[in-house]
Formats: structure tokens, C-alpha cells, sequence
């Protein structure tokens, strides 16, 4: 049977100077129609956490929300939404985050989650960290305990994991890609 490994590296799908040249955009679609490969990805995502008590989970727009919303469901916790802004219809904290190339902002609704609630952050990659940052500061903001960041992809080469530990997160990462 596959390793862990195995089975991430074959179901995602790695397009060349996508979204502009230079750029290896890993592609998790084929791993979210890939049946075994998505359980696989969820159950390893969830894995630390069984047993332990995780009110929320807190997807990041758009893929954090396909695996937040399986992870939530395995866990038997709520889902929150962390969105571009301007798309949540009742009162929002909202946070600037750094892109790749200038800033944009996104938004969580202010009553999604208590002081002292703990919440587990997810999305499908890191590269720089410049938006699971922003979404650490909705969350910290509104009195949450941040039990840890999860995601299917790293990017070491661009930090992100390193950012958010220096601000005292866990990160829970799959698979690295170089
Ligand atoms: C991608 C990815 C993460 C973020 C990672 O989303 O899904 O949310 O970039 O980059 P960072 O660590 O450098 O901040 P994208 O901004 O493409 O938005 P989308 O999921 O709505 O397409
Ligand atoms: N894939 C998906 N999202 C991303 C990537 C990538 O390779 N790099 C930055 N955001």
C-alpha cells in the first residue's frame, strides 16, 4: 500500500508558469477528485487532533474551506469562514494581508467565534504566509486559542511556515515541494 507521501505526490497535480512564468502552482483539484487521496489528506489533517475537544475550524476562501468543511465534520466541530472581503453579510473584523504582489483584505464575522474557544486554522498550502498571518490576527483578535495551522501543502522556500511559528502557531503541514 501507498505511503502518506505516495499518494499526496501522485494526486497533486503540478502546472508550470501558472499563474505567471517561473511559478510551479500546485494544483490540489485532482487531489480533491481523487476519492482515496482526498480521505487520506482529511484523516492525516485531523489525525493529531482526534480526541482532543476543537470547537472550530477556520477555513481560509476558497480551497480552506473544502477541507475545513470535512475536517469539521470528522471532528465534530464547527466551520468558520475567513473571506475576501466584502462577502460576509453581518459585522466582521477585517485585516490587510500581504500578497505576493501588493495587499488585499479579508474578513470574519465578528461573533464566529468566543474568547477561549479553540480553533483549528486550515488551508490547502503556505508558501509566503501572508494570508494564514491574516487570518491568525482575525482569530487572535476575536480572544481565540489557536491550537494549531494546518495545511495539505508547504512552500518552504517561502517561509510561511517559519512566519507563523515565530508568532508562536503550530504548523501541521502533509507534504513539502522545493
Ligand atoms: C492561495 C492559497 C492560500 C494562499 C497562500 O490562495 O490557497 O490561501 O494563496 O499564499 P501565501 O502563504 O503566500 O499567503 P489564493 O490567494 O490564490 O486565493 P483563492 O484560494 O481564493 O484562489
Ligand atoms: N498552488 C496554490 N496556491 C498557491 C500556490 C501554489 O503553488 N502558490 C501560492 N499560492
Amino acid at each position: 500500500s501507498q505511503t502518506l507521501q505516495e499518494t499526496l505526490l501522485s494526486a497533486i497535480r503540478t502546472i508550470p508558469d501558472y499563474p505567471k512564468p517561473g511559478v510551479m502552482f500546485r494544483d490540489i483539484t485532482t487531489l480533491l477528485g481523487n476519492a482515496r487521496a482526498f480521505r487520506r489528506a482529511v484523516d492525516e489533517l485531523v489525525h493529531p487532533y482526534a480526541g482532543t475537544k476543537i470547537d472550530k475550524i477556520a477555513g481560509i476562501e476558497a480551497r480552506g474551506f473544502i477541507l475545513g468543511g470535512a475536517m469539521a465534520h470528522q471532528l465534530s466541530s464547527g466551520f468558520v469562514p475567513i473571506r475576501k472581503k466584502g462577502k460576509l453579510p453581518h459585522d466582521t473584523v477585517r485585516v490587510a494581508y500581504s500578497l505576493e504582489y501588493g495587499i488585499d483584505e479579508m474578513e470574519m464575522h465578528k461573533d464566529a467565534v468566543k474568547p477561549g474557544e479553540k480553533v483549528l486554522l486550515v488551508d490547502d498550502l503556505i508558501a509566503t504566509g501572508g494570508t494564514a498571518e491574516g487570518a491568525v490576527k482575525l482569530l487572535t483578535q476575536m480572544g481565540a486559542e489557536i491550537v494549531a495551522a494546518c495545511f495539505v501543502i508547504d512552500l518552504p522556500d517561502l517561509g510561511g511556515r517559519a512566519k507563523l511559528e515565530a508568532l508562536g502557531v503550530d504548523v501541521h503541514t502533509l507534504i513539502a515541494f522545493e
